[in-house]
């Protein structure tokens, strides 16, 4: 552990479990716990829950469960010390430099590289500013923006030179390894550094804090490539970071709107739409979709109406769905992007098309639409059966019916034989979705930096619930200690939570079982927790433990029957072999006494 313990202590209980997951999943109160849908794994039906005063999630249906810290782990896909440092940024703790030198060295190199970017777009800013930035000022003008939008944005323009920038930082003493692993250098063929932006209109990348965590760089004529990102480095994850979002966040609007290209971010900020972001030429990918979801109602995708376009807003679609965000989609008519959309129409117009932005449902309709030309009756025919699959897969069933109606006189059929059709498939659809669930194991399920332990089969979930007892009510220790203690245990992890609880408990301190969560690899913990919630919710505990006990008695006087049965066909001395015989029998006794109370 890189963190004294009390510090993981504290981070925990200053985020409130509820507060932060309700931040990623809509949750609903049921008696005493809440539920909603699990965000880690799909599902139609809430089996996601969250105990407000055990401070634990888990979910019934894939299993997974922990505190709050291997919540934001398995979420925002971080491994424990970056979980850890999330919390404490959002409860205000400041964490002390950790420890571990490896962990050091990363937030070292980070925050140089931070440093140097932020004096890179310095640097380009006031290349842009001086003569040689004359051009660039009348291509940035030509495109409708304003000084103040320049100096928002921070955007600037890198020389057309081959090192201007790599010799500045050089000289004020950035080393080479520095320079290349920022990206804002590249190594020659000749073996020099040189810059990687030469000659290009420059957008710094914020992230949501507004370090600058990277740079794109437009060319100002028709040069390929026209765009030169930097690559990823330990700052930058261009499948995590949201351009524009910095800004977009801190706007009074609830909606975020996902657009293709720094400019049309630029431009509409510039037009008041202070809501924009933009997913810079990726596809939307997973993490961008919770990161939208978290901090917007509704996010209404405008991508261009090509056939790229239209491939990256289904694919945006299917996404945000999965995540269980309300999407709609702006369409712009002629095929413009919002840019030039705004700068031929005026913003009022462009949020006109915003608020006339159409439903999942009805893009996919539209596009299928588009692919058929309605000449001939076969393909009309076509056409009415994907249109009969898309509804059929739509949940809501309010709009299933709006919707098969408007299409039915649309295409002048009865509205009996769609509706029909829609049933058909739904039926199928379900029928092939209830087979048994498997449990996922994603990727987004945290890559935790406690190494995952294996669980005893036989021993693990009765010592578990012992533990997991012993921290519902701390008053059963004596009793528990003075029967299992921490040598007894056989799971190896158990052994390691029991010698934390029984240390604790001994000294008269509290413990819950949040806080042993928090030590353990996240899928022990959703074991655990598991357990917890499935096993140990019993009206008579006294009577449950003294099961237990009974019960992991048992296990271990059999194991040593086992033993004993070996060790008597191997033993020659006939003395020792009575012996054994006579330990047998005792313990047989032993066992079937136990079998009775059982
Ligand atoms: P303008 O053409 O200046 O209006 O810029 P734009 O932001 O509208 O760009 P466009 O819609 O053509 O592309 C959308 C986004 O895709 C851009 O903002 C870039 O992030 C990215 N992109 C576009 N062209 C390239 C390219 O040639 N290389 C790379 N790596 N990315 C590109
Ligand atoms: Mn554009």
């Amino acid at each position: 552990m890189f963190y004294p313990e009390e510090i993981i202590e504290e981070v925990r209980l200053r985020n409130d479990i509820i507060e932060v997951v309700s931040s990623y999943v809509k949750l609903e109160r049921k008696g005493r716990r809440y539920f909603g849908l699990c965000p880690f794994h799909n599902e139609k039906t809430p089996s996601f829950c969250v105990e407000p005063a055990k401070q634990f999630f888990y979910c019934f249906g894939c299993n997974k469960g922990g505190s709050v810290i291997q919540f934001i782990m398995g979420i925002e896909n971080l491994d424990f010390p970056e979980a850890l440092k999330y919390l404490a940024e959002r409860a205000g703790i400041t964490l002390p430099e950790p420890e571990d030198s490896e962990e050091k060295e990363k937030s070292r190199i980070r925050k140089e590289i931070l440093d140097i970017n932020k004096e890179a777009a310095r640097f380009f800013f006031s290349v842009l500013a001086s003569k040689n930035g004359l051009e660039a000022q009348g291509y940035l003008k030509r495109r409708g923006l304003t000084e103040k939008t320049i100096r928002q944005f921070g955007l600037g323009l890198a020389p057309a030179g081959w090192n201007e920038l790599t010799e500045k930082l050089l000289s004020k003493g950035a080393t080479s390894g520095l320079l290349l692993s920022s990206g804002l250098s590249v190594r020659a063929k000749n073996g020099e550094l040189i810059d990687r932006f030469r000659g290009r209109i420059m957008f710094p990348i914020f992230d949501i804090r507004g370090n600058i965590v990277g740079f794109g760089g437009r060319v100002t004529d028709q040069t390929q490539p026209k765009y030169l990102n930097s690559p990823d480095t330990p700052v930058y994850n261009k499948s995590r970071e949201l351009y524009g979002l910095n800004y977009a966040r801190q706007s009074k609007s609830k909606k975020l709107l996902m657009v293709e290209g720094y400019m049309d971010v630029i431009s509409l900020h510039q037009a008041g739409i202070d809501y924009a972001v933009a997913s810079l030429g990726t596809a939307l990918t997973q993490m961008q979709a919770w990161i939208l979801k978290k901090y917007a109602e509704e996010v209404i995708i405008s991508y261009d109406s090509d056939s790229a376009g239209q491939a990256a807003t289904m694919r945006g679609i299917d996404i945000l769905e999965k995540v269980g965000c309300k999407a709609r989609i702006l369409l712009i008519p002629d095929g413009k992007d919002p840019d030039e959309y705004i700068r031929n129409n005026g913003p009022e117009k462009f949020k006109n098309l915003v608020d006339r932005a159409i439903s999942l449902l009805d893009y996919k309709i539209r596009v299928e639409n588009k692919m058929h030309n309605l000449d001939t009756v076969d393909d009309k025919l076509k056409l009415l059966n994907s249109v009969a699959d898309i509804l059929a897969a739509h949940d809501n069933s309010i709009e299933r019916e709006i919707y098969s109606k408007y299409y039915a006189e649309q295409y002048g059929i009865s509205l009996e034989s769609l509706v029909n059709e829609v049933a058909k498939r739904r039926k199928k659809l379900i029928s092939a979705n209830s087979r048994p669930m498997t449990i996922r194991r994603s990727a987004s399920l945290g890559r935790g930096s406690q190494a995952s332990v294996k669980i005893d089969s036989r021993y693990g979930e009765l010592e578990y619930m012992l533990l997991v007892m012993l921290c519902n009510d701390n008053r059963l220790f004596e009793r528990v200690s003075a029967q299992y203690g921490p040598e007894n245990f056989n799971d190896p992890g158990a052994k390691k939570v029991a010698e934390k609880l029984y240390g604790r408990l001994e000294q008269n301190k509290n413990c819950v079982l949040a806080e042993l969560l928090t030590d353990l690899d996240s899928n022990t913990a959703s074991f655990v927790v598991r357990v917890a919630e499935t096993k140990c919710d019993l009206a008579d505990t006294e009577k449950a433990i003294a099961q237990i006990l009974n019960k992991l008695e048992l296990l271990k006087l059999e194991e040593l029957q086992k033993q004993t049965i070996e060790r008597i066909k191997n033993e020659k001395d006939g003395n020792l072999r009575q012996k054994l015989g006579l330990e047998f029998s005792k313990r047989a006794e032993r066992i079937a006494e136990l079998k009775r109370l059982a």
